[in-house]
This record gives C-alpha cells, structure tokens and sequence, in this order.
C-alpha cells in the first residue's frame, strides 16, 4: 500500500506503537508475537497485524515482531530520524513549557529558535536556547531555513503569524492556536494540538461510565 493510502487512523496509532516497543527494547525483549503485542498495547492482535500490514508486514510466522527491527521500521515511518528545523513562536507559559519538555529530537525535529514579541523576554534561556525577539524572524529564517513552527501564541495574533511563517517556507505547523491553518494553507501540514479537547472527552468518558 502506498503511504498516502494508509489511513488517518492508523497513522495516529504510529506513535503509541514507537513508545511501547521502544519501552520493550529498552526493557531487553528481543521479539514479540502479535497477541503479546496486543496484551501489552490493549489493540486486538487482527487490529495490529492489520495495522503493520499497512507498511510491509514486518512479522513473521511463528516468530513475531522483532521489536528493535520494528521499532526502528515504525521510526522511519514516522521520520524520527529526521531533524526538521523547527522554531517556536510565543515563548508564554505553554510556549516555554513545550519547549522545556518535548524532546523534539527524539522525534524528528530540531528546535532552533524561540520567538516572542515581549521585548522583556529577549535574551532568556529557555532549553539552552536565547527568546529572540519576533522582528529577527525574518533573517533567521532566510538564514537557517526551519521549516516547521510550534505556535503557542493567542489565537487572535495567529494569522498574521502564520502568513509571514508560509511565506518564508515554513511546511508544517504544531498548532496550540485555535486558528485554521489548514483551511487557509491547504499545502501545508498541521497538527492541531487541544488540551481541552482531551479534557472534555475525558468529561464525557466520566459522564458515560
Ligand atoms: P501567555 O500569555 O503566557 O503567552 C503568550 C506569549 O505569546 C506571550 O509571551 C506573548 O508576548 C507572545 N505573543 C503574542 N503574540 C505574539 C506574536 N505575534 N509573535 C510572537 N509572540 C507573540 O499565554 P499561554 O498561557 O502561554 O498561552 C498561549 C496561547 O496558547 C493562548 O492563546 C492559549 O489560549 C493557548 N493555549 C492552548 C492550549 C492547547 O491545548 N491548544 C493549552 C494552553 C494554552
């Protein structure tokens, strides 16, 4: 199956996968059969020998899943050995702490610069990192051509953010913003990331018991 084909809903099952084998390699388990898999990551093992079936199979009959083997292969799928230059615009409560805790290179990105328009903030170290005032935006893109933006600031300042971001190349956006970038900029690629969207499944999970 070509990649553009696999579903959206196996895509977002890619990472949880990562994590559980990457705990088992770490743990020293060298191989794992399906319903093992299943046990431990609460999918069937249909759903799972479906999912990686998605992407070449990976298993073999009557061994398993080599998990380093897998875990490596779901990597690359995911394109964790990448490391896309990205940079953080809004360097408030949530920007801060994204930057201080996500390990953006574990996963395929490289944080290179942290913005904020708070002339108060510039010089501050935040993971290593100086907050540079917006209106160095520009050069540092033309300069070290990051192409993905984390945008933690409010939602009102987001167009015109993402506007000058598009326009200086930038091809993937991790959206805290409530603003549509998708439906504006259908070339690029977003994931829109709301905790309270979680908070309120939570909610109705609690309601339904
Ligand atoms: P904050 O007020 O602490 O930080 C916002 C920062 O963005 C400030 O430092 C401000 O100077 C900066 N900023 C504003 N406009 C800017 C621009 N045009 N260019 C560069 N920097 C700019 O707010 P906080 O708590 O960090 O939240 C940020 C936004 O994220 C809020 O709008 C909030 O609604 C949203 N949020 C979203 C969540 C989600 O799950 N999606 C969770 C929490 C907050």
């Amino acid at each position: 199956m070509a990649k553009n084909d696999v579903s959206l809903s196996v895509i977002k099952r890619l990472p949880r996968y990562y994590r559980f084998l990457g705990e088992m390699k770490k743990a020293g388990l060298q191989r794992i059969s399906s319903s093992e898999l299943s046990k431990r990551m609460g999918f069937t093992a249909s759903q799972i020998r479906q999912d990686l079936n998605c992407f070449g199979g990976f298993g073999q009959q009557g061994y398993g899943y080599n998990v380093s083997q897998l875990y490596a292969e779901i990597g690359k799928i995911l394109g964790v050995n990448k490391k896309a230059k990205t940079v953080l615009i809004g360097a408030g409560n949530l920007g801060r702490a994204v930057a201080a805790h996500m390990s953006f290179e574990e996963r395929g990105f490289n944080l290179i610069g942290i913005f904020d328009r708070n002339e108060a903030l510039a010089g501050q170290l935040v993971r290593g990192l100086p907050i540079r005032h917006i209106g160095g935006l520009y050069d540092f893109c033309r300069e070290n051509a990051p192409t993905v933006a984390v945008l933690c600031i409010p939602s009102d300042n987001a167009a015109e953010v993402t506007e000058e971001l598009v326009r200086l190349g930038v091809k993937g956006f991790w959206n805290f913003t409530h603003y549509d970038i998708a439906a504006n900029y259908p070339g690029v690629a977003v994931e829109n990331v709301h905790l309270s969207d979680s908070l309120m499944t939570l909610s109705y999970h609690l309601n339904n018991l």
